[in-house]
């Protein structure tokens, strides 16, 4: 069976202060409220994941992600961080193609293949992004642009290393507009994605493959989506900065 999650992407945001508290919130409510059949994913700022990991360690349900890491293993790239650091501090997860990655600092498809494997090589599981713009959506072909995403950066990969990937479907026209995507149209992107998955890798790898939806997904919209046979959680931005907010979606299965 595969997982439900949901994650959290803090972006750009909060103070180391700010950052240990609305872990700490977060953490215990998870642990009190929130079933263990549910994995919660906090994506913080690098700079907060050393000293996160001591507020996770010993809740099975709870982990951290870093939001980027670089396609090369070390060497001369000031400023960046490597998928063998991340392991360094025992960090599981790595969000990797996130729309705001590729539209502001350029990722392409195949730097984001790069950043797959060497994720993988160093024991992360990516969180892996793909969307399309509202131009894209309204051009028609959403879907299949969004399965060449898929294509583009994970099908190259073995059945054993796709299993350890998830998948999170953010339209990005739905990110921090308001704009949530109906629990329909939704849908529909993620059944033709696992369909797409199943067409490489066969139905069983794609029934095990968790499929997120991210973009403006917050405590009312949840339930709905969460219901939808193949969406199976989120990946939370503005919501997750609330530790209220971000813990009633994490209950909205
Ligand atoms: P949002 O962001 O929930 O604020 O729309 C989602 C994301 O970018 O992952």
């Amino acid at each position: 069976m595969r997982k439900k999650i949901v994650a959290g992407n803090w972006k750009m945001n909060k103070t180391m202060e700010e950052a240990l508290i609305l872990a700490s919130e977060v953490v215990n409510m998870v642990k009190d409220e929130v079933s263990t059949e549910v994995t919660v994913i906090m994506g913080v700022p690098s700079l907060y994941l050393n000293t996160l990991k001591s507020y996770v360690e010993g809740v099975a349900n709870v982990s951290l992600a870093a939001q980027n890491c670089h396609q090369k293993a070390s060497g001369a790239f000031t400023g960046e961080i490597s998928a063998p650091m991340l392991k360094s501090i025992g960090i599981e997860y790595v969000i990797l193609g996130h729309s705001e990655r590729r539209q502001y600092f350029g990722e392409t498809n195949e730097q984001l293949a790069e950043k797959v494997n060497i994720s993988l090589e160093n024991g992360l599981s990516p969180i892996f992004c793909c969307g399309e713009s509202l131009s894209e959506r309204e051009a028609g072909g959403y879907l299949e642009l969004v399965a060449s995403q898929l294509t583009a950066s994970l099908f190259h990969l073995s059945a054993e290393d796709f299993a350890k990937v998830v998948i999170a479907y953010e339209p990005i026209w739905a990110i921090g507009t308001g704009v949530t995507a109906s629990s329909a149209q939704a849908q529909e992107v993620h059944a033709y994605l696992r369909q797409h998955i199943a067409g490489k890798y066969g139905q069983e790898v794609a029934d095990n493959t968790s499929i997120l939806y991210g973009g403006s997904c917050n405590e009312k919209n949840a339930q709905e989506l969460f219901a939808c046979a193949d969406i199976d959680g989120g990946l939370i931005g503005g919501a997750s900065l609330k530790s209220r907010e971000f813990t009633t979606i994490a209950k909205s299965y």
